[in-house]
């Protein structure tokens, strides 16, 4: 037996200040698509933005039903527009938004582990990594230069 060690590199951003100005700008756009979120059962919304090679930000915000589990995050909402409308396209980078309505959310909000497979997903097939920056409502801001730092293992397409 022998034992494997996993470690993980991240950046803390101590507020958006910090932040270079386009990414900024993404998270603002996933601030305002934050506002479009539907989640009524929760209470607790996620806004989206990935910013595409070719300048375009592409959004979304978690869709809830009543019928809980055909909702979806605001992620996937908004990684799977992007694969559907521009296929070709490389995604740069993700910002999300997350926090609850009913009290102040103020530690940053990473991807829940199906959306990290989601974009597993999109970080293998264009070959390039996604960078990803996370947050609640204000404070620190998480950076993770790929999505494989959080997920450690990933089941991709080449086992297949
Ligand atoms: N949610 C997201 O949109 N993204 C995540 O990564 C975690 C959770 C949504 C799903 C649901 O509408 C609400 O947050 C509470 O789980």
């Amino acid at each position: 037996m022998k034992e494997l060690q996993i470690t993980t590199n991240l950046q803390v951003f101590e507020s958006l200040n910090e932040l270079p100005k386009p990414v900024r700008e993404l998270m603002q756009a996933a601030s305002e698509a934050r506002q479009k979120a539907y989640a009524p059962y929760s209470s607790f919304s996620v806004g989206a933005a990935i910013l595409l090679d070719n300048g375009e930000i592409i959004t979304g915000s978690n869709q809830e039903n009543a019928s809980f589990p055909s909702g979806l995050c605001a992620e996937r909402t908004a990684i799977y527009y992007a694969g559907a409308k521009y296929p070709n396209r490389i995604m740069k980078t993700m910002a999300i938004i997350a926090g609850s309505q009913n009290h102040k959310t103020i530690t940053p909000i990473p991807p829940c582990g199906a959306c990290r497979q989601a974009i597993a997903e999109y970080e293998i097939k264009q070959a390039q990594p996604i960078e990803l920056y996370f947050m609640g409502e204000e404070g620190e801001i998480i950076k993770s230069n790929s999505l494989a730092n959080l997920l450690p293992l990933l089941f991709d397409k080449n086992v297949l």
